[in-house]
């Protein structure tokens, strides 16, 4: 099939390049001339595990292409999916539109026979219903049919996510569109994925009522593990103990940082404020709002507490910044409240991620990013181990500290708390 991705970020280049992968004809728009450049020039503008070589493979077969040239990228397809971002609006935590009706607006003119539009992008209940009227002013209700088919693939776990997913979710009232994605989607379907078809703006709430629900998992463990702190219970055994409950299932149950990423403290906020606007309160999801913010300074606090409330000039490390493993994203990342915080107290803050330096602390004078652990951890007072990373699962950290009582706080439990005892240590982790 001829495929058009609108938008070449996580999502639109991860499943452009599937989807060319499967044999698809793929071309991939962005606005960003500076990205599709380096596209072209076999550079992946983000970091996500097996992209590079999956893009380069599809690329020299002739069957992924990248252009700025909206015009003719929409003439030449047959499905035009829109994979824009859909960031928070800071008035009033909805999801800001703006780019999913300037895509709208554009394709409208070049829309010359049949098309199949479909919003990928993660947007509110009724965005599909709005697009629909922005085209049907220039373009007869014929010629397209605007579905939803949104996203679930994860980063870092993204081109697994996209080849082997759950569930593919379909939202239209059209017969004809919904059997052209099924047989998009065939490839997968015969290995197990589940295809399953709803009114456009279900799909449009499934995808939020998703995240939500798995930010509140994360958030609920996250409680549970505080009062594990305070009651001396291992929060791992509760995460098992409850999770082997089929009706609850283990994953998305272990504790550490807040949520965060790009999408699950805006998706949280976007649902609220549609719940708000259709006069329903999810008080259950604005709770978990903010409860997760709570913990960002909840953690700093304890990282006071673990120095004695002795902060100035006191060297601290940060393993890792991105918000989660495998993945260059910082957005929504807990060390983004975190380290500021310490900077202000005056600590002196050495960091350390596989993803690189990170411009969101290129403004803050106290903070060095380290090429390697062992320059983050050298004459460090105290290690934070923010992001689980597998480099940070077996480090010595005698051998980079030369301080046997180096003070080491765990966020994501990857050592045990016996054997980091036992080595002297002044361990902490999260709920045990
Ligand atoms: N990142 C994820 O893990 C993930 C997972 C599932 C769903 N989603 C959803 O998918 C959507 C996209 O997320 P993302 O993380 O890929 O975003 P992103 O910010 O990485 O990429 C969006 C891209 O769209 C481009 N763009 C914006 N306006 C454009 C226009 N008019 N024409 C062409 N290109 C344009 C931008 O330049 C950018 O490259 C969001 O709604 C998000 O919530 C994201």
């Amino acid at each position: 099939m001829k495929i058009c991705m609108i938008g070449t970020g996580y999502v639109g280049l991860v499943s452009g390049a599937c989807f060319a992968d499967l044999g698809n004809n793929v071309i991939c728009v962005d606005k960003d001339a500076e990205k599709i450049d380096m596209l072209n020039n076999n550079q992946i503008p983000i970091y996500e595990p097996g992209l590079e070589e999956l893009v380069f493979k599809n690329f020299s077969s002739g069957r992924l292409k990248f252009t700025t040239n909206l015009n003719s990228a929409v003439k030449n397809s047959d499905i035009i999916f829109i994979c824009v971002g859909t960031p928070v609006l800071i008035k009033n935590g909805s999801a800001d539109l703006k780019f999913v009706f300037s895509v709208a607006n554009e394709i409208k003119k070049y829309i010359n026979k049949y098309k199949i539009i479909v919003t990928k992008s993660t947007v509110p209940i009724t965005t599909g219903d709005k697009i629909e009227k922005i085209i049907s002013k220039s373009k007869k209700r014929s010629l397209f049919e605007v579905i939803s088919n949104p996203e679930f693939l994860r980063e870092g776990e993204a081109i697994r996510d996209f080849r082997f997913p759950d569930r593919i979710v379909i939202g239209s009232n059209s017969k004809k569109a919904v059997k052209k994605m099924e047989n998009l989607y065939d490839p997968l379907i015969k290995k197990g994925a589940k295809f399953f078809y709803t009114n456009r703006r279900g799909a449009e709430l499934i995808k939020y009522a998703s995240n939500a629900f798995l930010s509140t998992k994360i958030t609920f463990i996250n409680e549970i593990a505080n009062l594990c702190e305070k009651t001396g219970i291992n929060v791992e055994d509760v995460s098992l103990g409850i999770g082997m409950d089929q009706r609850i299932g283990g994953r998305f149950l272990r504790s550490g940082p807040a949520y965060g990423g790009s999408c699950f403290p805006k998706d949280t906020k976007a649902i609220t404020s549609t719940a708000d606007i259709f006069k329903t309160d999810l008080s259950i999801i604005k709770a978990v709002i903010k409860s997760n913010d709570k913990r960002k300074s909840l953690l700093t606090k304890k990282v006071l507490k673990i120095l004695s409330n002795k902060v100035s000039n006191k060297k601290i490390t940060f393993l890792g910044v991105t918000f989660k493993a495998n993945t260059d994203d910082m957005r929504g990342s807990t060390s983004l409240t975190m380290i500021p915080a310490l900077v202000k107290k005056g600590g002196v803050i050495k960091y350390y991620d596989p993803t690189g330096e990170k411009m969101e602390f290129s403004k803050l004078k106290k903070v060095k990013f380290c090429n390697s652990i062992a320059e983050a951890c050298h004459k460090s007072d105290l290690i934070i181990i923010h992001t689980e990373w597998d480099e940070f699962k077996s480090i010595n950290f005698k051998k980079f500290t030369k301080n046997k009582k180096i003070k080491i706080y765990d966020m994501r439990n990857l050592y045990p708390v016996d054997k980091m005892k036992k080595q002297g240590f002044d361990y902490y982790s999260i709920g045990r």
